[in-house]
């Protein structure tokens, strides 16, 4: 069958005849990611922080183990925020010292699970820390079984550089005030207090990530020279640091620029206006850029009401499956996936989720006349989609297909609503 293509997205026939055949043989709606696109950006971000540079990939983002182990295949290491990401990436094959763990709400149970895994001899590669409190319940639970001073995880405190992030109030985290890292006096009162209690974590550095889509360097390089400065002053307080962790947040799908290459040149323009150095070590932990163009949600229309100029078209999709219209204003682009012979006159189209919710809608777009059982793809899909998918109204969770050298590879079957 051949298919339009579509201007916007770039989504050429054969790639949309995949796409139409992933929808028919695993059932609508279903999660479609292309792995050539996975690797084509993972390229771009290796050139822009080519080795040394530690690159961590935020599970977040999508933690489905295919898309770790091909991310994997080419040196990222895995990022979590819980044990679900962590057992996910070592599903993927990763070893610990592989996988770096973070996130606002650690319990005792993810605390005590990094503290096992040094007394295993397979601790990861570091936890960053969000808080004194944080610090001092790792630190109890590493000394309870008995780990000496420098005995425990590796540590990375997280800045709060109180920074003004080029991104939407949501998708903001380094503000002052966010409940995100600590400021300066407390990260450098931790350091000493570490020091001289003679705590059993290492701390290794810092870690700042102020926001996700970014469309703006400004912030994220005076973030980054901000926790470039401390690791060098932390060098009296804890002997061995040596790590900065960049964070995240390049910008991809709905904001497309700046590129990877120039958050990298901002940086080390500031750095040499500063006379200051990169550390031994330093990561950068992106998600969305790496998966976010490679996903698309292949819909059915289920309903069709015409106007003379318009038409409002429901879908099988919903916010249960992409949610991010209906969280933050996104917009994702949609296209038919039908023959271009078949084509008619595009006609202005609002596009409807599944769900009795007015919030659950996809927005305007340009579409050729659709009628039930058609299928369409919505673009950009591939981060913060299905790792925020809900069950809500009993939904069940889509498979996962992969589009792997030309063929459909199922990578997850779909999975029916838990009652
Ligand atoms: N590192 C940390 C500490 C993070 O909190 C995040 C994302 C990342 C890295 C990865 O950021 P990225 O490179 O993907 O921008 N659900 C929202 C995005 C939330 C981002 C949360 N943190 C959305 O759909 O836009």
């Amino acid at each position: 069958m051949s298919l339009a293509p579509s201007a916007e997205t770039g989504l050429d026939p054969a790639h949309a005849s995949l796409l139409a055949e992933a929808g028919r043989r695993f059932g609508t709606p279903c999660y479609v990611t292309d792995l050539a696109e996975l690797d084509s950006r993972a390229r771009v971000l290796a050139t822009a922080f080519p080795d040394p540079f530690i690159r961590q990939y935020s599970l977040k983002a999508n933690p489905l183990p295919a898309l770790v182990a091909r991310l994997g295949s080419s040196g990222w290491g895995a990022n979590v925020v819980s044990l679900g990401e962590w057992a996910a990436a070592r599903a993927a094959g990763l070893g610990n010292h592989l996988i770096t763990l973070e996130g606002i709400g650690k319990t005792d149970a993810e605390l005590g699970a990094a503290v096992q895994a040094v007394q295993e001899g397979a601790p990861l590669r570091w936890v960053t820390l969000e808080s004194s409190d944080e610090a001092d319940q790792l630190r109890v639970l590493a000394a309870s079984p008995g780990l000496g001073a420098g005995q425990g995880p590796d540590v990375l405190l997280r800045l709060n550089p109180e920074v003004s992030p080029e991104t939407i109030a949501q998708l903001s985290v380094g503000v002052g005030a966010s409940k995100f890292g600590m400021a300066e006096p407390e990260l450098r009162q931790l350091a000493r207090a570490s020091r001289d209690s003679g705590s059993p974590l290492r701390i290794r550095g810092v870690h700042v990530h102020i926001g996700s889509q970014l469309s703006g360097t400004d912030a994220w390089v005076e973030a980054a020279l901000q926790a470039c400065r401390i690791v060098r002053d932390l060098a009296q307080l804890a002997p061995g640091a040596d790590t900065v962790d960049l964070g995240g947040g390049f910008p991809a799908g709905e904001v497309t620029k700046p590129e990877p290459a120039e958050f990298r040149s901002a940086l080390d323009r500031a750095l040499a206006g500063e006379g200051l150095a990169l550390p031994d070590r330093v990561a950068v932990e992106p998600g969305r850029y790496l998966v976010a163009t490679a996903g698309w949600i292949v819909a059915r229309v289920l309903h069709v009401r015409p106007g003379r100029l318009t038409q409002q078209v429901v879908i099988d999709a919903s916010f249960a499956e992409l949610v991010r219209p209906a969280l933050y204003g996104a917009r994702h682009e949609i296209v038919a996936l039908r023959p271009s012979s078949a084509g008619s006159e595009d006609a202005s189209t609002v596009v409807e989720g599944a769900l009795c919710e007015s919030t659950n809608t996809f927005g305007l777009h340009r579409l050729p006349r659709l009628r039930r059982g058609e299928l369409v793809a919505i673009a950009n899909a591939g981060a913060y989609s299905s790792s925020m998918f809900s069950s809500y109204n009993g939904r069940q969770r889509p498979a996962e297909v992969l589009i792997d050298d030309q063929a459909l590879v199922l990578a997850r079957p779909a999975m029916a609503f838990l009652p």
